[in-house]
């Protein structure tokens, strides 16, 4: 019998470069399939760099039935998935919505319909957000709390994305699921092989962060110092994405050891921790030493005043905890960006 491999679409992605860099590292054999829209081949590259093994790829739009069809028939040993292809922008999903259902859906979709034919145990790791609480009630937030109709397309795809999952694993009771929903990943792998390689101007805050320190910009815009914080900007749990990679590898070893309650979990990754937008920028400036342009400016809509997890559920099922503070998060996305600007 031929060894398993774990496909993980969307793998040379921000959060799928280093979750392919944790998995090859534990001994995974994978596949990484990307359609190359918002990544590039050379991430191989830093994947090499970094574990010595440059992993098998395919480029592949997962829009395309057929291919993916065919991509299962040509790779009987695939036994788990980590789904992580999909569009991301929030704003940009509002203007196209339809482009966001058709990818981040259809796509899903279809590998699930591949994954059912097979008729064969299966692992599917689902990339899901903490937008999935909107403005949540309680803080810190816990698995149980209620989801809020979606802001954008883009958090409807994510809400969307978990109940297919969760009605395939009652049909197909082969299929076991995790569906992991992120808070805010930030940084990049400590060597500075691979980091956050943002398409156009970047709508995040670290990102942006960082490109005005390199110059980029010549300011950054702080939306809003008027929310009920401390210091009114808003709050986020900013967690160090090789963290957030590790728990992907973690939960797909649940999965195949047979060791999952049921076979559809859902756990929260952060770190428990929130941090203001200001704060935020005080650690960048402290870790780099440079001062940074900004500026109060109006809220953003759609925003949200606070957002931190609860992260008991990952900490006690999974035995993971997120271990970089911010201070190791921004450094790690401060070289990274000197690093791709020649600074
Ligand atoms: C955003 C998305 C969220 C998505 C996540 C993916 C929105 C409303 N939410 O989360 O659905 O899952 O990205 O990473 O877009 N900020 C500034 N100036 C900037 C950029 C951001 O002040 O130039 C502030 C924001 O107002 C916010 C914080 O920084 O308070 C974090 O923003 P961002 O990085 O965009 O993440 P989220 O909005 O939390």
């Amino acid at each position: 019998m031929l060894p398993s491999k774990i496909l993980v679409t969307g793998g040379l992605g921000y959060i799928g470069s280093h979750t392919s860099v944790e998995l090859i590292q534990q001994g995974f054999d994978i596949l990484i399939v990307d359609d190359l829209s918002n990544s590039s081949t050379e991430v191989l590259e830093g994947i090499k760099k970094i574990t010595g093994i440059t992993p098998e790829f395919i480029k592949l739009d997962l829009r395309d039935k057929k291919e993916v069809n065919q991509l299962f028939e040509d790779q009987p040993n695939l036994s788990g998935i980590i789904h992580f292809a999909a569009f991301k922008a929030v704003g940009e999903s509002i203007f196209q919505p339809l482009e966001y259902y058709e990818n981040n859906i259809g796509s899903l979709i279809y590998l699930l319909q591949a994954i059912e034919n097979k008729g064969q145990k299966f692992s599917f790791i689902f990339s899901s957000s903490c937008t999935v609480y909107g403005q949540a009630d309680q803080l810190p937030i816990t698995e149980h709390a209620p989801i809020k109709k979606a802001e954008s397309p883009y958090g409807n795809t994510k809400q969307i994305g978990e109940d297919i999952l969760y009605d395939n694993s009652r049909s197909n009771r082969l299929l076991k699921v995790i569906s992991l929903r992120y808070f805010n990943p930030i940084g990049g792998h400590s060597s500075i092989e691979i980091g956050e390689l943002p398409k156009g101007k970047p709508q995040n805050l670290v990102p942006f962060i960082t490109q005005t320190a390199a110059g980029i910009h010549d300011k950054l815009n702080v939306f809003g110092d008027d929310y009920p914080t401390l210091d009114g900007t808003c709050i986020r749990d900013y967690i160090h994405v090789v963290d957030l990679a590790k728990a992907h590898v973690v939960g797909l070893k649940r999965m195949m050891a047979d060791e999952q309650n049921g076979n559809f979990e859902i756990f929260n990754l952060g770190t428990g921790k929130g941090n203001t937008v200001l704060e935020v920028i005080k650690t960048f400036e402290k870790i780099s030493g440079v001062s940074l342009n900004y500026k109060i400016v109006d809220r953003r809509p759609g925003d949200i005043v606070e957002a931190f997890a609860n992260t008991t559920k990952a900490n006690k099922i999974l035995g993971w905890e997120a271990e970089n503070d911010l201070e190791v998060a921004l450094k790690t996305a401060w070289e990274w960006e000197k690093k791709i600007r020649n600074i």
